[in-house]
């Protein structure tokens, strides 16, 4: 059999639990081992048993090239109810598969009258306890159990535990979402934890619902008021079931968690532990009973996103007693997450742990940059052999833990970094021959690590934390090569959409937990166009842009409507270049006129409505949104450029905005480039720009003319410069391009982050232009690949990148040899590639086999001035060609 059928997965997930889409999409990847398969047609059947007897859709032979996003099309979908699902394929070689393995998905509730159980909460005298509630209940089954799930959400954060051991996972669950809006639940199976005699245990706490977070000591953003929503379907081998719920037959009571706040840490007395709290027989005649809520159950959905896990650990490098004295542990990477540690000592005797990001410049453990966030974890000994701790409703973000309490010896042995974050498949590697930059790869990676924990963050460890749009606009091309962030982004553009103004505002923050006015910058709002289109063209995902259009469209109606000029955009608050090295002293905001960046955004996401009109066939509004961008790009080169090309604002970032959004006439382009170069140069090779302009400088300088410059802004290694950090001993991206300055000091005590991912931006530049992989907007999700390097033999003597897309693996490796470059390429079953090899010439360019390649192409494949360019379909290719 030469093609096979395989890594199924249905809504981005392998075989999902407690999904409640109606019509849910499949997808799946096929391997084969002749070059150019596309596949050519595919039959899926869905069962309700794994025999595939009851069959709910079996879709025949269909004729399609489609592998991606198939949509569910059989009976309807019953709730609480595991479907499997299998796959064939044929393709062009005339080849066909065998069926896949098996894989299933499993419905959730589907519908929220579906929820009997009655959200519980603690008695109005505790409301402003401090400490974290333990819910219980006790109950039996008399039957052999079949399938046991569990449905459950909460206001707050919960854990669950069965019968003494903790259900599923994941952590930071229901997750954040705009929660007087949407609030998640979560699915497990917990049929082999069900006994006899079973009991449930469940603590809640604040985290981002009631706890502080947002500016100024906010807390309760949310609601006052810890609850739970419990729901659990045993079905017996009988085929009868039996439903426990959360009630007021429930229990209560206060224990070890004195506290626990997603930017202060927690306290925790282990002499209040609760022993056997979660298991049957335990004593709970002291405790509280729970009360019933009175809160909404119309606004639960599935789960969405993607579950917060423990990622990996990592082991501390080095003790540091610092100059002050002071007891360091230093884990060599800075991190999100927390510290779990191990300790010996006396019933009382205390350890006592902060965390930060960085030393100052004496060495000493430097926390001014977090602001009020405490980062601060107590533990209260009970006096056992050794105990062990990791808390629970908290995380932190630091490479440094200060030992400000520990009984006895400190052994690094004792203490392990755990790192959590959104669990997202790794899809992009990259890796050269510049060291640097392979570090700089991995301190993007860790910026998104780090700040990918359940809504994408502006940075993981001060008084913030919050869902800013614009650094995640400025991020999001990045991230989607490094990882799958699907799952990720539709539950945040859903959240986007929840909390969107009526007449069309985006807040600043997504979740928005700030002020009524935090709304509606330009670079920030427009998140709202950027995002939902960049996960189009990265995954081919037409439901998300299909859902997200009527807010896309009221985002640039909202612009539409400010000020009196409909087509320039010159009023209201604005981050601008947020900051962009140019600002006046004093100022955080560069120096590109703000009416500039907005009307340039203004007409970006004009166009990204535009375009999504059209891939939606909503044939007027492709009409009247292109006539709108014309609109204003006529008027903002009235006002912003002369006939001539110079631009009105001198600055890097105008020459990038007017250059990327394509916003000035053809003819005056180059003079900008060359404006933009000159800058540049002038600059010994350094940039200016800030947010806005340098996720595109590199872009636009390769596209124009000016790629060396662009690889000397990269290679650059004085300040400021992405190489720069990296100098000073950076593990991940900085908020600052000089968080630390050149003689050891700190850019500022109040707003200095050390994991700010918004410059990691650089990594889409580095993937699509210097390892050459590029999606094609025609065709996207990497249907159809553009292979692109350019040449940058003179700076890198091998790049090796890939990127794995729905279809499967995308690599591109290069290498410099004496006066030859080879390639290897990998393009995926049922994809096709166009390549482009940079100085290529027709008459050198040779296969593995040492055959030419011409020989092969004849007439399609095409010398061009710089290079060669030619068609392939999937399989692995090697080529070698001569340079001089
Ligand atoms: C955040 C930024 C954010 C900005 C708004 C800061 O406090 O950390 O990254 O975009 O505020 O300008």
């Amino acid at each position: 059999m030469s093609i096979k059928v395989c890594n199924l997965k249905c809504e981005y997930k392998k075989n999902p639990i407690g999904i409640d889409t109606k019509n849910p999409r499949f997808f799946w990847q096929i391997e084969s081992d002749k070059l150019n398969c596309l596949q050519t047609a595919y039959h899926i059947i869905v069962s309700r048993d794994m025999n595939f007897n009851d069959i709910v859709w079996d879709s025949s032979k269909v004729y399609s090239d489609e592998s991606i996003h198939v949509e569910y099309k059989g009976k309807e979908l019953q709730p609480r109810t595991r479907y499997y699902y299998k796959v064939k394929v044929w393709d062009n070689n005339q080849n066909q598969s065998e069926w896949s393995n098996i894989s299933f998905f499993e419905t959730g509730l589907l519908d929220n009258s579906a929820w009997i159980a009655e959200w519980i909460t603690v008695d109005e005298s505790h409301i402003n306890v401090e400490s974290c509630p333990y819910f219980r209940k006790e109950f039996k089954t008399s039957k052999k159990v079949r399938n046991a799930r569990v449905y459950i959400t909460s206001c707050g954060l919960y854990e669950l535990y069965l019968n003494g051991k903790r259900c599923g996972d994941y952590y930071f669950t229901p997750g954040w979402t705009s929660y007087k809006k949407r609030v998640q639940y979560q699915t497990y199976d917990v049929t082999e934890l069900i006994n006899e005699e079973n009991a449930i245990g469940v603590i809640l706490g604040p985290g981002w619902y009631k706890g502080n977070i947002g500016f100024g000591g906010q807390r309760n953003f949310y609601g006052d008021r810890l609850a739970l929503l419990f729901q659990m379907h045993i079905e017996y081998q009988d085929g009868t079931e039996d439903i426990i719920t959360s009630d007021n037959t429930w229990k209560y009571s206060f224990g070890p968690i004195l506290l626990s706040e997603i930017y202060h840490g927690e306290r925790y007395d282990a002499n209040l532990e609760l022993i056997g709290w979660d298991k049957v027989h335990y004593n709970d005649s002291t405790w509280e009973c729970a009360k019933l809520y009175n809160y909404p159950k119309n606004h639960i959905i599935a789960h969405e996103g993607a579950f917060v896990r423990k990622i990996e650990e990592i082991k501390p490098v080095e003790f540091i007693i610092t100059p002050k004295g002071e007891r360091v542990i230093d884990f060599g990477q800075n991190m999100v997450g927390w510290v779990r540690f191990k300790a010996t000592g006396n019933k009382g005797d205390k350890v006592i742990i902060k965390h930060a990001e960085v030393l100052d410049k004496e060495g000493n453990f430097y926390t001014t940059n977090l602001r009020s966030a405490k980062q601060t974890i107590e533990y209260i000994l009970k006096g056992e052999d050794y105990e062990v701790f990791e808390p629970h409703f908290t995380f932190q973000g630091f490479r440094y833990i200060l030992l400000e309490e520990y009984p006895g010896e400190i052994n690094l042995e004792n203490f392990t970094g755990i790192v959590l974050h959104s669990d997202m498949e790794e899809t992009g590697y990259f890796e050269c021959s510049n060291d640097y930059i392979n570090k700089l790869q991995h301190n993007i990676k860790w910026g998104q690590k780090g700040n990918f924990l359940d809504v994408p963050t502006d940075c993981p460890q001060r008084d913030e934390r919050l869902g800013w749009a614009g650094d995640c606009q400025v991020f999001i091309n990045t991230a989607c090569f490094n990882m799958n962030t699907a799952s990720f982004f539709t539950k945040w553009l859903h959240d986007l959409k929840a909390d969107q103004l009526a007449n069309g505002g985006i807040p600043y923050v997504i979740p928005n937990v700030l002020e009524e006015r935090a709304h509606s910058s330009a670079a920030w709002g427009d998140a709202a166009t950027i995002c939902p289109w960049t996960i189009y063209l990265y995954y081919g995902d037409k439901r998300l842009l299909e859902e997200q259009y009527e807010s896309m469209k009221a985002w640039v109606e909202y612009i539409r409507n400010q000020g009196d000029n409909e087509y320039l955009w010159n009023t209201g608050f604005h981050y601008g270049d947020w900051l962009g090295l140019d600002a006046k002293e004093g100022s955080y905001i560069g120096a590109t006129p703000k009416d500039y960046i907005a009307t340039a955004f203004y007409a970006y996401s004009t166009k990204i409505v535009r375009d999504a009109a059209l891939i939606l066939g909503k044939v007027n509004e492709v009409r009247e949104y292109n006539k709108l961008l014309n609109n204003i790009v006529n008027e903002f080169n009235k006002e912003f450029v002369t006939p001539n090309g110079r631009l009105a604002a001198p600055t890097q970032t105008a020459h990038v905005l007017a250059l990327m959004f394509d916003l000035v006439d053809d003819k005056i382009k180059p003079r900008i480039a060359k404006t933009l170069n000159d800058m540049i140069v002038e600059n010994d090779y350094h940039l200016t720009t800030g947010f806005v302009g340098t996720p595109y400088i590199c872009h636009v300088l390769s596209e124009y003319g000016y790629h060396e410059t662009a690889v000397k802004l990269l290679l650059q290694e004085s300040y400021p410069s992405w190489l720069y950090p990296i100098t000073k001993g950076a593990t991940t991206i900085w908020e600052h391009w000089d968080g630390i300055k050149p003689d050891g000091s700190f850019w500022s005590a109040d707003m200095n982050s050390f994991n700010h991912y918004a410059y990691g931006s650089i990594g889409d530049w580095m993937y699509k232009v210097l390892a050459g992989i590029n999606y094609d907007d025609i065709k996207p999700a990497f249907k159809h690949i553009k292979i692109n390097p350019k040449n940058s033999f003179k700076y890198f003597s091998y790049i090796k990148s890939s990127y794995k897309s729905l279809y499967g693996i995308v690599k591109v490796n290069w290498e410099v040899l004496d006066h030859s470059i080879k390639f290897f390429i990998e393009i995926p079953a049922n994809t096709s590639a166009e390549v482009f090899l940079p100085l290529a010439k027709i008459d050198t360019l040779y296969n593995e086999e040492k055959i030419l390649l011409k020989d092969f192409f004849g007439s399609e494949i095409f010398q061009e001035n710089n290079g060669v360019r030619f068609n392939i379909g999937s399989g692995k290719y090697y080529f070698e060609y001569t340079i001089d």
